[in-house]
């Protein structure tokens, strides 16, 4: 067992007042499952602003400002005929282009609704927020390339919480062992080396941090879903990142202490992080592997519900902290699990200081 840091002893890194999660427009995110998108009108929120969502009879994804131009009716909730929706108030029509196609004894003119930019890619619909849809370039959704083919099961919950909080939640994997009450002591205790560039994502390394951690351990807990000995000799290795302030995800390798013994398998654990507004956050999740299930993905994907639900309470008892407990000279104090987040912060507030240039 490697063990190249204690990380108890550890002073402390720095002292901030917290966590400040300044939203980002200029980016993809993702906005529903795809299996959402459907003949109903659905809403979403998402950076404090609703979105409403069909799928066009062509099979579009189409996504609109879930507002009327007119007196900001919700379209959700109003009447879809073909693939147009008429404003169940007083009658706006609006195509799927966003434009409204006819008013009740008036013309239309050129009112519009914003039509937003979308795209599939993995099992998620992602929605181009930035405010010209001529930069929603594809190459700038941060799908990780780890998970092409393999098998996976998806979820989705929702966190009380900024989005920055769950971010820096899925960068610091100490608490696996504390919150979540995984025997991984281990993991906790080897340091974390930070990513250079030429291992973060092509194309991200300006928008991304991560780590990488590797460690000689045993399966444990990590041979349920394929049914191998949790005794299994292994050497771990996790690289684990946010790209951009729409993803977090780790690529977790598996490989055999024994050169005999077959390959075990790599996993991802990838959350896709939508900020509802300024304190909850829509978090849609994938756990993929290379090798299929041998148990059954639904169970499978209940565990890891059960596992998220105390990141939701964690998460949600410090949003409120944050919010209520308005005392002077309150500080968080950073050890070094803590670099990874707060280069994100530091990340994040550079890219929202762009946006308001
Ligand atoms: S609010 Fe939609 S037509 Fe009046
Ligand atoms: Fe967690």
């Amino acid at each position: 067992m490697t063990t190249t840091e204690n990380r108890t002893t550890a002073g402390p890194l720095r002292r901030s007042p917290g966590a400040t999660a300044p939203l980002i427009r200029e980016a993809w995110y993702v906005l529903a499952a795809r299996s959402e998108f459907g003949q109903d009108l659905r809403q979403r929120w998402i950076l404090g602003e609703p979105v409403c969502f069909y799928e066009a009879e062509d099979g579009g994804l189409i996504a609109l400002d879930d507002r009327c131009a007119h007196r900001r009716f919700p379209l959700s909730r109003s009447l879809r005929i073909g693939d147009t929706i008429r404003c169940s108030y007083h009658g706006f029509t609006y195509g799927k282009d966003g434009r409204c196609l006819a008013v009740p004894g008036a013309s239309p003119g050129d009112i519009t609704v914003r039509s937003y930019p979308t795209l599939q890619r993995g099992p998620w619909v992602w929605i181009w927020t930035g405010r010209n849809p001529q930069d929603a370039d594809p190459a700038l959704i941060p799908w990780p390339a780890e998970t092409e083919g393999g098998h996976s099961v998806t979820g989705y919950t929702i966190n009380p919480c900024n989005y920055l909080m769950v971010h820096e939640n899925l960068l610091d994997l100490t608490h696996l062992e504390f919150l979540h009450g995984f025997g991984v002591s281990d993991f906790t205790e080897t340091a974390l080396a930070l990513l250079p560039p030429d291992e973060l994502p092509d194309g991200f390394t300006e928008l991304a941090v991560g780590y990488r951690k590797d460690l000689h351990t045993v399966l444990g807990g990590y041979a349920l879903p394929t049914g191998d000995d949790p005794s299994t000799p292994v050497f771990h290795s996790t690289r684990t990142m946010s790209v951009t302030p729409a993803i977090n995800y780790a690529v977790q390798s598996f490989e055999p202490t024994d050169p005999a013994a077959a390959k075990l398998r790599t996993v991802v654990m990838a959350h896709c992080l939508t900020p509802a507004d300024d304190d909850s956050t829509h978090q849609f999740w994938m756990a993929w592997q290379d090798v299929p299930f041998t148990v059954d993905p639904i169970e499978h994907a209940q565990r890891f519900e059960t596992i998220f639900n105390e990141d939701v309470a964690a998460l949600g008892w410090i949003q409120e902290h944050v919010e209520r407990d308005t005392r002077e000279g309150v500080v968080e104090h950073s050890v070094p699990a803590d670099v990874p987040g707060l280069r994100l912060r530091r990340l994040l507030h550079r890219l929202a200081a762009a946006e308001t240039r």
